[in-house]
């Protein structure tokens, strides 16, 4: 078991709990006389509520949404908040996030605004939540087509991580929420990184003693980075490493890609311009490029419209007084935010993930 103390705003605030079990949850969480409603999804629900509901909370109330991110708005937020009325919810009571990133923002959205703030617990479910959504105290919803357009900052009352759930997340959902440890060691941890690289055959065969280091690695990483900028003001976008092309892939594929594929390829684009502005060698380059392979994420796609792609991007919210603001790597391990990367590198990092047929 792993555990770590969260501060915010310089004062502990909550815990992680990293373990490959229920068992250690802690019960003095749960107080006398409150209740409790776990928000989860059909998925997650059909998976793990039973065995959460029966070590855990066994008085609970459910509210279950539909999987995916076209939950993920305004109108579920509303059903959930008709849901707790309807039962009398109060401030004592407390809300369970048990499910992937989705689930996580929109419980967190909803105990953020419910009658000015309700606590709730995050137990993530998929590897993407447990190594990065469920920490730091982002909660939202998107809109009109804008991802996380609506939202609050609101810190949970814990974070437990079962690694044991993983082994019921299909494939491509666990190498989904892999490219999110990559980032965080592309950018703050070189050791971890390559630490990485020798345990590949233990994190695919989902060891769970593998898999509580590599989410003790990624947290940790984390959890420094939002306690010295919880809001992300400055240093916190360094955890959007991949995220600026990734989003804009993922838009344009029209979410056929999942989110970790898109910030794989973003991080090669932003890896490759950094080779290119000579802060990484061309062997660090490539390294870097081949080790989303092995975790069966991709390193190119087919048919990039790049003037598209550049179109989203030019539309995203990470552009300030029309210049891009973009992650680049200084070395592995050490990531930097730039504001002077040009169109045309950029239009070179997509063309290096453009796979083209005639080629
Ligand atoms: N997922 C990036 C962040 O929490 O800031």
């Amino acid at each position: 078991m792993e555990k770590m103390t969260v501060n915010y705003e310089n004062k502990p605030c909550y815990d992680v709990i990293i373990d490959d079990s229920l068992a250690s949850f802690p019960k003095e969480l749960i107080r006398e006389g409150s209740r409790i409603c776990i928000v989860t999804d059909d998925n997650v629900a059909n998976a793990c509520l039973d065995e959460v509901k029966k070590e855990i909370f066994r008085d609970a109330l459910v509210f279950c949404i539909k999987p995916g991110e076209e939950s993920k708005n305004l109108d579920t937020v509303k059903d959930i908040y008709a849901f707790l009325v309807k039962n009398d919810f109060s401030r004592t009571d407390m809300l369970v996030a048990l499910g992937g990133g989705v689930v996580g923002d929109i419980t967190g959205f909803v105990a953020a605004t419910f009658k000015r703030g309700i606590s709730f617990i995050q137990i993530p479910t998929s590897l993407l939540a447990m190594v990065d959504s469920s920490v730091g105290g982002k909660t939202g919803v998107d809109f009109d087509s804008y991802k996380n357009m609506i939202g609050a900052f609101y810190m949970p009352k814990h974070v437990y991580i079962n690694v044991s759930f993983l082994k019921k997340l299909p494939d491509r959902e666990f190498f989904n929420g892999f490219a999110e440890a990559m980032k965080s060691a592309l950018i703050r941890d070189g050791i971890y990184y390559s630490w990485m690289i020798d345990k590949m055959y233990e994190i695919c065969e989902k060891d769970p003693e593998t898999l509580i280091h590599l989410i003790n690695g990624s947290v940790s990483i984390k959890k420094t980075v939002v306690e010295q900028d919880p809001k992300e003001e400055s240093l916190r976008m360094i955890l959007n490493f991949g995220h600026t092309v990734g989003h804009a892939i993922e838009k344009y594929k029209g979410f056929e890609l999942k989110h970790g594929e898109c910030v794989a390829l973003g991080c090669v684009c932003a890896a490759f311009i950094s080779w290119k502005r000579d802060y990484l060698t061309m062997e660090e380059y490539y390294e870097i490029r081949d080790m989303f392979v092995p975790f069966n994420l991709p390193i190119s796609t087919e048919m990039l419209d790049i003037d598209e792609v550049m179109n989203i991007m030019q539309n995203d919210k990470k552009v300030i007084d029309g210049k891009l603001r973009f992650i680049l790597l200084k070395k592995i391990g050490k990531a930097v935010i730039e504001n002077d990367v040009t169109e045309d590198e950029i239009r070179a990092s997509l063309n290096e993930i453009n796979f083209d047929e005639a080629w």
